[in-house]
């Protein structure tokens, strides 16, 4: 067998992180400039019936059985054989490199999946399509992410912008105009599956508190697909801001994600809020493209950890 390459981007949450994981629909963008690339290669010489990985940026040399149970690259490649078919491991060695954040807000898990997923079934000589690729990334998802909506896996398998609500099919959306964001990190990593838990319970305990608020989030969501189609950046900028209020309100955010916000809004950015589970991860601020260099320079300049700018282009 051949070596085969495979890639899977990382993914931003524009509009309604968390509220999504109740019913609610979210805005998801693909991160196309940062990727989990993946290269799988035979092992002539290597163990038989055994599959090996190297993951540097993780510091991960291993063999993939004694990887920990909740790993999403185990289960992808679990996953992987069976819906194949095959009981028996190839003698495979995988090879990753990332230029994507990991365990940060950006989808880090759900690439690993999509890249597995692909890179090893296209080894195996049966590429799985985009609709089982997702269907297999979610399985992997469940399994570290305990209650995920899906959104992560299904942004990062298609590589569209998308609108995406629990139970309905997943709608491709467009965008009028390029939006500018900078991303930067707080440099805190929290697990999105104690968050959505601690949310749960939250809502739980105070429902007239919480209800209201994910609900908002929701209407917040469709203002933004509407802005969005419109090319409207004022209304996009007031739904994110708003998003992020409710977002507090929620106990998701964290003094370092408010302090990287308060750095952006007082140097130019339209518009910031926390991105994926919270309470650390990433940071996402809406620019004005010509003041795109002058908010990321001054955030650097604070200090801010491996900020950047992506655009996301108009249809
Ligand atoms: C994580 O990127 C987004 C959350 O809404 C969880 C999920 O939707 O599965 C926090």
């Amino acid at each position: 067998m051949p070596a085969l390459t495979s890639s899977a981007c990382g993914k931003f949450i524009l509009c309604g992180e968390h509220a999504v994981v109740h019913g609610q629909p979210a805005i998801a963008l693909p991160l196309s400039s940062r990727r989990i690339n993946l290269r799988v290669e035979p092992s002539i010489l290597g163990p038989s019936g055994k599959i090996l990985l190297s993951f540097p940026a993780l510091g991960l040399d291993t063999e993939i059985d004694d990887l920990p149970e909740n790993h999403p690259i185990f289960h992808a490649v679990f996953e992987t054989l069976q819906v194949l078919g095959i009981a028996q491991k190839p003698s495979c060695k995988l090879h990753f490199n990332a230029n994507l954040p990991i365990g940060s807000g950006l989808g880090s898990s759900a690439a690993m999946a999509v890249a597995t997923i692909r890179g090893l079934s296209a080894f195996l000589g049966h590429p799985l399509d985009d609709l089982t690729v997702n269907q297999l990334a979610y399985e992997c998802e469940k399994q570290v992410h305990a209650n995920p909506s899906g959104i992560d896996n299904t942004v990062i398998t298609y590589e569209k912008a998308l609108w995406f609500q629990r139970g309905k099919e997943p709608e491709f959306i467009q965008t009028e105009i390029d939006l500018h964001f900078i991303l930067a990190d707080t440099g805190i990593q929290k697990s999105t599956r104690e968050n959505v838990a601690r949310l749960a319970q939250f809502r739980e305990k105070n429902p007239d508190f919480v209800n209201p608020r994910i609900e908002e989030i929701g209407d917040l969501a469709k203002e933004a697909r509407k802005a969005l189609l419109y090319g409207d950046e004022s209304v996009l900028a007031k739904c994110v801001n708003r998003n992020q209020e409710l977002l507090r309100d929620l106990e998701l955010s964290c003094p370092e994600l408010e302090q990287l916000i308060s750095i952006v809004l007082d140097s130019g950015a339209l518009a910031a809020k926390l991105t994926g589970g919270g309470k650390g991860g990433h940071m996402l601020a809406l620019v004005e493209a010509d003041q795109s260099k002058i908010v990321l320079e001054k955030i650097n300049q604070k200090g801010a950890l491996n900020a950047f700018l992506t655009i996301v282009k108009g249809d």
